[in-house]
């Protein structure tokens, strides 16, 4: 009999045929995990202990449909043996491009002239209509120098920016590329006109960005957070963008997703997607193939390039 792999939403392409081809595919919530060998979650879904536990036995694979991982219980999979998978290096370019086309809406008032547009109210050229800010020459503050943050640092000098870094490690080789600045992370927040937000959620980052952060930087900043919700504090960004401490934000995750909370929704110096920032085809494909190939890889004894708890692997659970 085939083992049962779950996948929890849609994936691109062709990918579920491939899956099906060596395995049943089970279509659904968590709630359909019991007696699974794999899962392809998507980080809307909480794999925890309970989940592990309610999978049983069989389940030696759980593959991230994002980059992201903090839904998985990671340290609860590696203690039983159970690989974790994500789809990293895939979506660099899709995400770095949410944070410029982000940037560029706020800066240059974007969704205020679509919609003062739409409501009718264009009578003809006025010079000192929705009046933004230019980009060239000012600085772009990556926090978070993974691959993302990279791409972003890349894509900000394209754009004429100055770029400035907040890394826990020196990282020689890409400053001797793009000449880009290693800054500590108070030194940076006062020093950026933009300030985008590339850190993986984990317990040391969560609320990493609070009201003394908001404090320091300029009262023109803008904050582009395409990275997890949960990194900023979001009762500090709305007070600073109520209070006008800093000019503006883009914003592509929440807290508390999928809720988005009602005071940003007032405000209009914010502009809100839903968590599409890697949401290109080119991306989704390379995603769904990604997850497709590692599962089937792990399941056989191959190890994935994306493997996220690699010291599991030589321990790992093997099919009974
Ligand atoms: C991820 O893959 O973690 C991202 O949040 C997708 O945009």
């Amino acid at each position: 009999m085939k083992e049962k792999i779950l996948v929890t939403h849609k994936l691109f392409g062709k990918y579920l045929d491939k899956l099906r081809e060596d395995y049943s595919v089970v279509e659904g919530g968590l709630e359909k995990i019991g007696g699974c060998a794999g899962v392809i979650s998507m980080l809307g879904n909480k794999v925890d202990r309970k989940v592990m536990d309610v999978a049983g036995e069989k389940l030696r694979v759980i593959c991230n449909f994002a980059v992201g991982f903090d839904n998985i219980d990671v340290g609860e999979a590696s203690s039983r043996g159970i690989v974790v998978l994500n789809t990293p290096g895939v979506l660099t370019e899709a995400v770095a491009e949410h944070v410029m086309a982000l940037t560029l809406t706020v800066a240059r008032r974007i969704v205020e002239g679509d919609a003062f547009v739409r409501a009718g109210k264009y009578k003809g050229f006025e010079p000192d209509l929705l009046i933004g800010t230019g980009i060239r020459g000012k600085v772009m503050g990556v926090v978070g120098l993974g691959r993302i943050g990279r791409w972003v640092g890349r894509m900000a000098l394209g754009m004429g920016m100055e770029v400035i870094y907040y890394s826990p490690h020196e990282e020689d080789e890409y400053q001797l590329e793009t000449g880009a600045k290693r800054r500590g992370l108070h030194n940076l927040l006062a020093a950026a006109d933009v300030i985008s937000i590339n850190v993986p959620l984990t317990e040391d980052t969560r609320g990493m960005i609070g009201k003394e952060q908001f404090d320091l930087m300029k009262r023109t900043a803008v904050l582009i957070n395409t990275a997890r919700g949960a990194v900023v504090d979001e009762g500090a960004m709305i007070a600073a963008l109520k209070s006008k401490r800093i000019v503006g934000a883009g914003l592509d995750v929440y807290t508390n997703e999928s809720e988005v909370n009602e005071e940003l929704v007032k405000l209009t110096n914010v502009v809100l997607t839903p968590h599409i920032a890697s949401a290109t085809i080119e991306a989704r494909m390379l995603m769904s193939k990604l997850v497709v190939e590692g599962v089937i890889g792990a399941l056989n004894g191959k190890c994935p390039e994306n493997i996220v708890n690699k010291d599991v692997w030589e321990k790992r659970r093997l099919s009974k």
